[in-house]
């Protein structure tokens, strides 16, 4: 089915309200665990909070909570512990992706960044304190420990240095450096695309799915992965500060390879919808059950924030 037909047969699905109540468990789920940390420095945890729980749209946490429901019909507690971790994991990857030694953004999640409404120090502190205690939540609340085990590995290697960290040394490489479209992909991929993948996947994992399914969902939220972070570019340069949350135009700016600036709007555009198409194909082993990936994947691709 293509992407037009598709966005009537899933239009009665009440999307909006779906993400949001899957990112109202993510954020108890992520007080829950942060409160019952009682140790943890008072400035430290401010900034923590400040920014896991800032107004992001949990669309990780989300796939993982969605991916969980497509395989075992309900959304469990490994899955809401897991979609904490990762929402942890990626804020982490914001906070650090804003310093002054990286993108140099002072606005995120219509807020200042971190470092901005704390210092520098403080936010790659706090980065280091999210990750590493997405971990201590894998480790402690999932069970049996065999799946902690397993979550552990997908969610370590998505963001790791052959994972996300690659794409964000990668991105950095190319700024200002000519590219290819086949380099630009394997960025986009790394940095974004592995951990849609290892959302997906771990969802999968936390509702007990078949090899068959919990691969079919890593390929599908890799797709999604990449065509989100192509609608980032093309966000970046068609949106603006307030729609987006955060500045818009800084790519250009710093001369970041983007598919907008390697193949132009409408190719970028193009491209996207392919990959969404792909996306698609990605779940044809399943029903109808998966019809909110599906209709997660139009959304996605168009997003306008
Ligand atoms: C921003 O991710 C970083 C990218 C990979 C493009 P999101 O657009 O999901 O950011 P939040 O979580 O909603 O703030
Ligand atoms: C960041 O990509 C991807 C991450 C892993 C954080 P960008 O640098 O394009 O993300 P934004 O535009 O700052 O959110
Ligand atoms: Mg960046
Ligand atoms: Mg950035
Ligand atoms: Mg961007």
């Amino acid at each position: 089915m293509d992407v037009q037909n598709l966005e009537k047969s899933v239009s009665e699905i009440p999307f909006s309200e779906e993400l949001t109540a899957c990112a109202e468990a993510t954020d108890r789920t992520l007080r829950r665990l942060l409160d019952g940390q009682k140790d943890i420095p008072s400035r430290l945890k401010e900034a923590m909070i400040y920014t896991v729980l800032s107004p992001g749209k949990r669309i990780r946490a989300a796939l993982v909570q969605w991916c969980c429901r497509v395989v075992s019909g309900q959304v469990n507690e490994n899955a809401l512990n897991t979609a904490a971790a990762v929402e942890m994991v990626h804020t982490y990857s914001l906070i650090h992706d804003d310093l002054p030694a990286m993108d140099d953004d002072d606005f995120r999640r219509s807020r200042p960044s971190c470092h901005k409404q704390f210092d520098e120090a403080t936010a790659i502190l706090a980065g280091d304190a999210l990750l590493t205690f997405a971990f201590e939540v894998l480790a402690a609340e999932i069970t049996p420990p065999q799946t902690a085990v397993q979550m552990v590995r997908i969610l370590a290697e998505a963001a790791g240095p052959a994972g996300m960290i690659a794409g964000q040394i990668k991105d950095l490489q190319s700024q200002g450096v000519e590219g290819t479209l086949s380099e630009l992909q394997s960025i986009h991929i790394c940095k974004t695309g592995r951990m849609f993948a290892a959302s997906a996947e771990l969802g999968a994992v936390a509702g007990r799915a078949s090899e068959k399914h919990q691969k079919a969902l890593a390929r599908f939220g890799l797709d999604i992965g990449l065509g989100f972070q192509i609608a980032d570019d093309l966000l970046d340069v068609s949106a603006t500060s307030e729609q987006l949350g955060k500045t818009a135009g800084k790519d250009s700016r710093q001369k970041k390879l983007t598919y907008p600036s390697l193949v132009g709007i409408e190719k970028a555009r193009q491209i996207a919808e392919q990959i969404t198409q792909r996306a698609l194909e990605d779940l044809s082993c399943f029903g109808s059950e998966a019809d909110i990936l599906r209709r997660l994947a139009v959304e996605l691709l168009n997003r306008k924030r």
